[in-house]
């Protein structure tokens, strides 16, 4: 048996009639930029989440980059994880500024709030929770933290989408506890595109009027420029992709579930196995499913030899990245995070996984432990 980590193909022949017309209307019709179905999928997102505002952007970085900018973040610096990916940090540095790194969680995997609380200067000027793999990062810590020192709050939800967590006594979609919220809608996200996409979401009226204007060149009225922005707008092919998605995402998200039910039953007792821990009243939504594994590369190799997709999130943790040298990190700095980078394993995860090709991944796991 071949067991793919991610397979988009499936889905497709599900819903094939449906992603085709969509397709089709677009070029038929034109509108290739901006067009009606962009607004479409930015109004149905807000109807999901509950965000009052929504602007479509080319990929989730760019909406990192536009929201960072907007925020001030400019040459300041900025709390965000060392357990993530390149983007959480990037759009500080892209801006002149400077990521101040935390360690994470060892259990929920995001950002450690009491670890950046002691990282705060008199120039620090934002918080970048992540919201990792399953469930959201500590906002009621994270927006105390942000509150006693006036930080204001980028929630990368990037791969957030359909997870919510309790802040303050309400349970709130993710992104949409802090100023910006922003979502990627990379292939194999939960919501996911057939190429590059992205968005920022947010309640304030003001915040979103700059975003809609920052995506098109900072014009207000076209040719009219009241800032220098981005070119970076939702495709609108990639939103008639999504808003077929949307219309199914229940089901999706659903499976994702059931499939990790089903792993945790087939994994449960393999000692040398940890199993995702939810924490903070989080409502999971199973975009990965990682688990902290002994002799994990050799139990990659191993499933990789079976035919078995895997993958590792993140191999190198962001304050040993060649290119953030210039900060002067070493190895042990944040020993949470370069632990995580040498245990955590991702297994196949889609909606249209079967249980067989389940029963096949952890039985091949327990074979390796036994062996
Ligand atoms: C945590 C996180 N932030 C940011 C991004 C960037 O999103 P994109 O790939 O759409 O640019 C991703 C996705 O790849 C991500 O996982």
């Amino acid at each position: 048996m071949k067991v793919p980590f991610y397979d988009a193909t499936r889905e497709y022949s599900d819903y094939k009639a449906e992603f085709d017309k969509a397709i089709a209307d677009v070029i038929a019709k034109g509108g290739f930029i901006l067009g009606k179905q962009v607004s479409e999928f930015e109004e149905a997102v807000c109807k999901f989440t509950g965000a009052k505002y929504a602007v479509g952007t080319a990929n989730g970085s760019d909406a990192l980059l536009i929201a960072s900018d907007i925020l001030g973040y400019r040459n300041a610096e900025v709390l965000t994880p060392v357990f993530t990916f390149f983007a959480s940090a990037s759009c500080i540095a892209l801006l002149g500024g400077k990521p101040v790194f935390t360690d994470v969680d060892e259990d929920s995997f995001c950002m450690d709030m009491k670890d950046a609380e002691n990282r705060i200067t008199k120039n620090t000027k934002g918080i970048v929770p992540v919201h990792l793999f399953l469930q959201c990062a500590d906002m009621t810590a994270c927006m105390d933290l942000a509150a006693k020192h006036k930080l204001s709050v980028l929630e990368d939800a990037a791969e957030a989408f359909g997870m919510s967590t309790l802040c303050n006594g309400a349970y709130k979609h993710a992104g949409l506890i802090g100023d910006y919220g922003v979502f990627s809608f990379f292939p194999t996200k939960t919501l996911g595109a057939y190429g590059d996409a992205g968005m920022i979401i947010t309640n304030n009226e003001e915040l979103y009027q700059k975003a809609k204007s920052f995506r098109t060149h900072g014009a207000t009225k076209k040719y009219h420029h009241d800032y220098i922005g981005y070119n970076s707008r939702l495709d609108t092919l990639q939103a008639a992709i999504l808003n077929v998605k949307l219309a199914h995402i229940d089901n999706a998200i659903s499976k994702r579930a059931e499939h990790a039910a089903h792993y945790r039953v087939m994994l449960n007792d393999i000692p040398a196995i940890k199993l995702p821990q939810i924490k903070n009243a989080n409502k999971e939504v199973n975009y990965v499913f990682c688990i902290k594994a002994e002799k994990r590369d050799e139990l990659d190799s191993f499933l990789k030899s079976r035919e078995i997709g895997t993958s590792i999130y993140y191999p190198v943790p962001l304050h040993l990245q060649k290119c953030f040298d210039y900060m002067g990190h070493r190895k042990g700095d944040f020993p949470v995070a370069e632990k995580l980078c040498e245990t955590v394993l991702a297994l196949p995860m889609f909606p249209e996984l079967t249980v067989d090709e389940i029963n096949y991944v952890c039985e091949s796991i327990r074979e390796f432990y036994q062996k």
